[in-house]
């Protein structure tokens, strides 16, 4: 088939530049010769209209709302997967069979537990450190503990990273929750799921035995499913970017978990419950609708609309199903903060500046709402993301690395600030 091409007329001259296809998605026009062809770049602030890359991890297809793993629609995997299966799919492209599951879960299991010094880093912060300040902190140090898996080029030591940082999140969270609460750290189990050892880390006391209930369980593995991965969102990003500079594995996720925290991205599910209790009530809805469109106000809805998605999130579809099993099974269906959600979702998308943007619930908007009824602090919001977001960021990490294309990210700019000027003495200022 004759290669498609896209032409640059500039200056009299015309420049032929290939056209790219994926699989499935918009093509894309190659052009990399741009600047040794024109002298010119391209300016797109934000990547509105930029692929950073090829990936074969996650397809996102914003204006029908659908989201792949690995070409299995995000709504089927929450719905008859784990999260364990599904980073075994994001990391090695298929879905596991039941041999190949137990010997990555037992892979996984026997990484969870953090070198004991680590539990020093801890008593280094104020007990009101947020938990993403120190989730930031300590898995950036983790280069400190596992020198024998920080050489990129080595894919056994890759391997291993990649287990341990999938393994040891979950612990490194709970300890800056329970560091945060002034209670004692509770040692990973062997004998319990991937949820379910986080929720006992998290919960579970010295002083009497902590049963897990098996639908809070089925809950938190479904919202670590549904946060795993997403394209080439900005925390993935900013992991892609660190790793291309061949910076070890745990300086790119600890790069990631930074990024992760803005309220534009990560931080939204925090934000998004706070936005819900300061509202309120149903009837001051009508008020913070107003202020979202005022362009003078900086108020946002947060939870509400997404670079990609033109449509409705399909993990917040899931989600809002999850919220109501879950409050429903605690017996507080009648949560005023799901009630203030499920109208504000209601007059949003019937508002004219809301559909004229497309802006839908994302996969914040009702997330915080499910962690706030299993018994989280809105901090910890953003450092269960991170917790989930761990395994796309590595998937996408270990894609860039193993890349023949791979090269260091350098982007250019448009400059606009002074032209070349000679010193001034101070005398002469
Ligand atoms: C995540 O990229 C990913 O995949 C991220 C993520 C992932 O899984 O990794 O999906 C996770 O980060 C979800 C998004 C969480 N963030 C929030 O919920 C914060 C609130 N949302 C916004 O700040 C905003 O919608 C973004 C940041 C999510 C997207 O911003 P864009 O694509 O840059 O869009 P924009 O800011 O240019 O907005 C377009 C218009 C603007 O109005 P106009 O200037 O055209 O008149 O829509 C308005 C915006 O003012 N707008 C909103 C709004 N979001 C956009 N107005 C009110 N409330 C909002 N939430």
């Amino acid at each position: 088939m004759s290669e498609k091409l896209a032409k640059l007329t500039l200056g009299g001259e015309t420049y032929d530049f290939p056209v790219l296809s994926g699989t499935v998605g918009p093509d894309v026009i190659d052009i990399r010769s741009l600047y040794s062809k024109t002298g010119l770049f391209t300016y797109d602030p934000g990547f509105t209209s930029t692929a950073a890359c090829d990936s074969a991890i996650t397809y996102i297809d914003g204006d029908k709302g659908e989201l792949l793993y690995r070409g299995y629609p995000i709504d089927q995997l929450a719905e008859k997967s784990s999260y364990l299966e599904v980073c075994y799919l994001l990391l090695y492209g298929e879905l596991p069979t039941a041999a190949e599951l137990e010997d990555f879960g037992n892979r996984v299991t026997r990484h969870t537990m953090v070198h004991e010094q680590m539990h020093y880093f801890y008593r280094g912060f104020r007990r009101d450190a947020h938990p993403m300040a120190i989730v930031t902190g300590v898995v950036g140090a983790m280069a400190a503990f596992y020198h024998d898996s920080t050489d990129i080029n080595d894919p056994v030591q890759r391997e291993i990273a990649s287990i341990r940082m999938i393994a040891k999140l979950p612990t490194i969270a709970a300890m800056a929750y329970k560091y945060s609460v002034g209670q004692p750290f509770v040692y990973p189990r062997n004998d319990l799921d991937y949820a379910s050892n986080f929720l006992h880390m998290c919960f579970a006391v010295p002083a009497e035995e902590y049963k897990v209930d098996p639908v809070i369980a089925k809950a938190m593995d479904r919202i670590f499913t549904l946060h795993a991965d997403h394209e080439q969102n900005a925390s993935t990003s900013t992991v892609r970017l660190s790793g291309s500079s061949d910076a070890n594995p745990f300086a790119c996720i600890a790069a990631g978990v930074a990024c992760l925290w803005g309220p534009a991205h990560g931080g939204a599910n925090e934000a998004a419950l706070n936005m819900l209790r300061q509202i309120g009530s149903v009837d001051r809805i009508p008020e913070f609708i107003a202020r979202a469109k005022d362009k003078e106000d900086p108020f946002r809805l947060m939870g509400f609309g997404h670079r990609v998605y033109k449509n409705y999130d399909p993990r917040a579809a899931v989600m809002q199903e999850s919220a109501r099993e879950v409050l429903s099974l605690l017996g507080v269906e009648n949560n005023p903060t799901l009630q203030v959600a499920q109208e504000l979702e209601k007059i949003a998308l019937e508002d004219q500046y809301f559909v004229d943007r497309k802006l839908y619930p994302n996969v914040d908007f009702y997330s915080g709402i499910i962690l706030d009824a299993i018994g989280f602090p809105t901090s910890m919001f953003t450092a269960i993301f991170a917790v989930s977001r761990t395994v796309g960021w590595i998937a996408q990490w270990k894609e860039m690395i193993g890349d023949p294309q791979k090269k260091i990210g350098r982007p250019r700019q448009l400059y606009n600030g002074a032209t070349n000027r000679d010193y001034v003495d101070i005398r002469q200022r």
